[in-house]
């Protein structure tokens, strides 16, 4: 492919992910030109062109500006995800945004709309979906490997982390939802489909002013299977899922993050047999940006990453009504119970 066919990116944010899972991946998708990064200081933005071979950018609109560029990846905390896509599309650039892209269905609704006007790209980057261990799993589900599919239970909760960092923000929007809890739920679409709803959910917020660290959701589809949702930013690392049928259980380890040499195991269990399987090492993020790619380039390939992204944002926002905060009390009893169990104060 010519450099001419290929889809100039650009990212905002010298953001620790971009540098260590998304922008290696970038560099190696054939679709895909990697033009330049932006930050808002000089010296990020130089020691990041430097390490991957790219032009430097001060300043996130100073990128949205240049005519080589028709997509960008959004790697900012959480709290900027909206302004910037939002900004990205008005320039007319196709938009990778990470997750959490907002936990307001509004806003992602029309950030939606804005693409599809535009005829652009709208991605969340979950990149765990385009892992094919997932593929493995449905496929053992359509078999009948487990019988009827009655609850998902999928858990991510990662260790407390010295430093300030953005996932502790609360004015940042970081916190365990947006950050870690945001895998199960997505998990939970994946598994369920779209007709599924928040029936409670509780958080767990130590401090009035800081960030929820901790939580669990339950949700159900129409017919009445279930997805329960475990996560937490100060716990001992977990990551994982299984889906428990009439007839058996699958079960996944290293399940949303998985490093791109890691080959995950599969486990089926049916009454006295154990069944497991070692499958290939797959790159997720290759595979998501690949995805990116070929949304930019097919307008065929975009609805449905618009579509899953407000219903993401959709399904975060009814954990939040229900699950309350410390100044917002919550809706349900669950909820009610738990926004805050311990106040440590300052
Ligand atoms: N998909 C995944 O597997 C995955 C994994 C981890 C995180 N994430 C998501 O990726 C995003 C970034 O996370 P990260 O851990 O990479 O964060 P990070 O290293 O702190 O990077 C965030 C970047 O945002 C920019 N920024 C702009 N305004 C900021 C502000 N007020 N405070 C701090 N930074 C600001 C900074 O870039 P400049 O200083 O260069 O402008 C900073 O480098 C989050 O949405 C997070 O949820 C996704």
């Amino acid at each position: 492919m010519s450099d001419a066919e290929r889809t100039g990116i650009g990212v905002l944010g010298a953001a620790d992910i971009a540098w260590r899972r998304t922008v290696p991946a970038l560099l190696r998708c054939p679709r895909l030109r990697l033009v330049a990064v932006a930050s808002r200081t000089p010296d990020k933005a130089r020691t990041f062109a430097e390490r991957f071979g790219c032009e430097a950018v001060t300043g996130y609109e100073r990128l949205l500006e240049r005519e080589d560029i028709q997509a960008v990846y959004i790697p900012l905390p959480n709290a900027l995800h909206e302004q910037w896509a939002d900004a990205a599309l008005r320039a007319g650039k196709h938009v990778l945004v990470e997750k959490s892209l907002t936990a307001s269905a509004a806003a992602a609704a029309d950030l939606a709309r804005t693409a599809q006007e535009r005829g652009l790209a709208f991605m969340e980057n979950f990149a765990f979906l385009h892992h094919t261990q997932h593929e493995r799993v449905r496929e053992l589900i359509a078999d009948g490997a487990i019988g009827t599919p009655r609850v998902l239970t999928a858990s991510f909760g990662i260790p407390r982390a010295d430093g300030a960092l953005i996932r502790y923000s609360r004015e940042l929007a970081g916190g365990a939802l947006r950050e870690t809890g945001c895998y199960p739920v997505r998990a939970a679409q994946l598994f369920l489909g779209a007709d599924i709803e928040v029936l409670g959910a509780r958080l767990r917020y130590e401090e009035a002013d800081g960030c929820d660290m901790a939580g669990s959701v339950l949700l159900a589809d129409g017919a009445g299977v279930t997805a329960q949702c475990d996560f937490g930013l100060d716990h001992a690392y977990r990551n994982t899922y299984a889906v428990w049928g009439s007839e058996g259980r699958i079960e996944v380890e290293w399940a949303f993050t998985p490093p791109p040499d890691k080959r995950p195991q599969v486990c089926l269990r049916r009454g006295d047999h154990t069944e497991q399987w070692t499958l290939p090492a797959a790159d997720q993020f290759l595979r998501a940006v690949s995805a990116f790619a070929e949304a930019c380039a097919d307008p065929a390939a975009r609805a449905s990453h618009a579509v899953d992204a407000v219903r993401q944002a959709s399904l975060l926002e009814s954990v939040l009504e229900l699950a309350g905060t410390p100044e917002a009390p919550a809706r349900n009893r669950l909820g009610r119970a738990g926004t805050r169990s311990t106040h440590v104060p300052g």
